[in-house]
């Protein structure tokens, strides 16, 4: 595992496990912001709820608290994280990344505890599983959107069986919004099989299509 700097001058690592980095190299944040900040419809609530799958080094969770709180909402956020970084590592990265810096001290003294916390600050309650999402237990229709980010279907297709993604499935609202940068044609059948409207929406950062996909039943 190490770090990288990303285009956008945001970090990122690569995983030599995945073969595969965290985030493209276009830009981490610039991702965090357009596809699951703003395919999400985040900005201007009052109440935000996201699960999301591979919380990484948190800077998806960063980007929607400041999106949310900038209009004076409150974000509510469960992220599952099976495989932790190192805490030198997640410090590294937040001393490196310019999102919602008063939320990095609470966030890493949680995680070098090494077990599932909650921790709540200025406009968040973050709550963190140290567990694979074929394993998790979402509370049932709680969230207005899922971010699935658990590397890409190539490098780990367990995360994107359908027992992963019924899980995520069982945590979402009808009506909310799974987002991935995941277009498999086998990963929109899946979806489909549980009972999702999956869109293929115009990509960036490298990617030609992002997926949207809403929970109908
Ligand atoms: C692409 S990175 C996520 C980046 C992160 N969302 C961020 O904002 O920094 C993928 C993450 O998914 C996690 N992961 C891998 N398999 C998973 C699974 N089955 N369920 C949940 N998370 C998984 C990895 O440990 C890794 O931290």
């Amino acid at each position: 595992m190490h770090p990288v700097e990303t285009a956008d001058g945001s970090p990122t690592l690569y995983s030599e496990r995945y073969r595969e980095a965290y985030h493209p190299r276009e830009g981490a944040r610039a991702q965090a912001e357009r596809l699951f900040v703003r395919l999400a419809g985040l900005s201007g609530r009052s109440e935000a709820r996201v699960v999301e799958v591979g919380f990484g080094l948190g800077l998806n969770f960063l980007a929607s608290l400041e999106a949310v709180r900038s209009e004076g909402g409150l974000l509510f956020f469960i992220g599952l994280e099976p495989e932790p970084v190192a805490p030198e590592l997640l410090a590294e990265a937040l001393a490196r990344c310019r999102l919602a810096p008063d939320a990095h001290e609470p966030l890493l003294a949680a995680w070098e505890r090494g077990r599932d916390f909650v921790v709540a600050g200025e406009g968040f309650v973050l709550e963190l599983r140290f567990v694979r999402v074929e394993h998790a237990r979402l509370p049932e229709g709680w969230a207005d959107a899922v971010y699935y980010d658990p590397f890409s279907p190539r490098a780990n297709p367990a995360a994107w069986s359908l027992a992963g993604l019924a899980r995520a499935k069982d945590g979402l609202r009808p009506g909310g919004v799974l987002l991935s940068y995941a277009v498999a044609g086998w990963v929109r059948r899946n979806l489909e099989a549980l009972g999702f409207a999956v869109e293929r929406v115009p990509g960036e950062l490298g990617k030609r299509e992002w997926l949207r996909a809403r929970r109908i039943s």
